[in-house]
């Protein structure tokens, strides 16, 4: 499965629409994650998307970044309740942009739509988890206003 799209670097990127995903768009969603992950999982996209379509509508959000009829990205958050002895806040756990085209403002205004839907639902935070070696990422969400939180992943091999 490719991710490439057919648009290139030179177009301009004030058209781009941000909307709530459609099944049709699954297909696409994979092969842009395809691209930037080297994993097809095509089964696991298919299934975020029909928990997050209309379920818990204002607490969910899988959004998709439209240029041209094209997807050319996207981001799935949700809204989680005391999780880790936390207040609610908004978690953003999926952002791609389509590697033809990034650094064009798309990322942040699929960001900051979705910052938008948590704030409507009713929360004041948003959180992440990034890889501490993932400067791209890193630099991404610095920029868009993130900061070092207060909790720290842990984790162990169950062999
Ligand atoms: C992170 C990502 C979503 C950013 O999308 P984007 O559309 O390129 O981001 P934007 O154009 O909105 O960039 C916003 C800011 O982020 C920072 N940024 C983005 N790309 C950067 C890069 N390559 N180097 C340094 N900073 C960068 C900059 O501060 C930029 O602001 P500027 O253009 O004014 O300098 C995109 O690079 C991507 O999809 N990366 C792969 C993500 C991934 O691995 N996903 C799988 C796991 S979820």
């Amino acid at each position: 499965m490719s991710g490439a799209s057919s648009i290139t670097a030179t177009e301009p990127y004030r058209d781009v629409q941000i909307r709530p995903a459609v099944a049709p768009d699954v297909a696409r969603v994979a092969a842009i994650d395809e691209a930037a992950t080297g994993e097809a999982k095509p089964r696991y996209w298919q299934s975020l998307f029909e928990n997050f379509s209309q379920a818990r509508a204002g607490c969910r959000a899988f959004l998709i970044a439209e240029l041209k009829g094209e997807v050319v990205g996207f981001i799935c958050g949700e809204v989680r309740d005391f999780e880790f002895g936390a207040e609610s806040c908004g978690w953003v756990f999926a952002l791609t942009v389509d590697p033809a085209i990034r650094v064009n403002s798309i990322g942040t205004q699929l960001f900051e739509e979705i910052c938008q839907i948590f704030t409507q639902a009713g929360v004041r935070k948003v959180r992440t988890m990034i890889e501490h070696d993932n400067q791209l990422v890193m630099a991404f969400f610095r920029s868009q206003g993130l900061m070092v939180g207060r909790f720290i992943g842990m984790e162990k091999n169950l062999d």
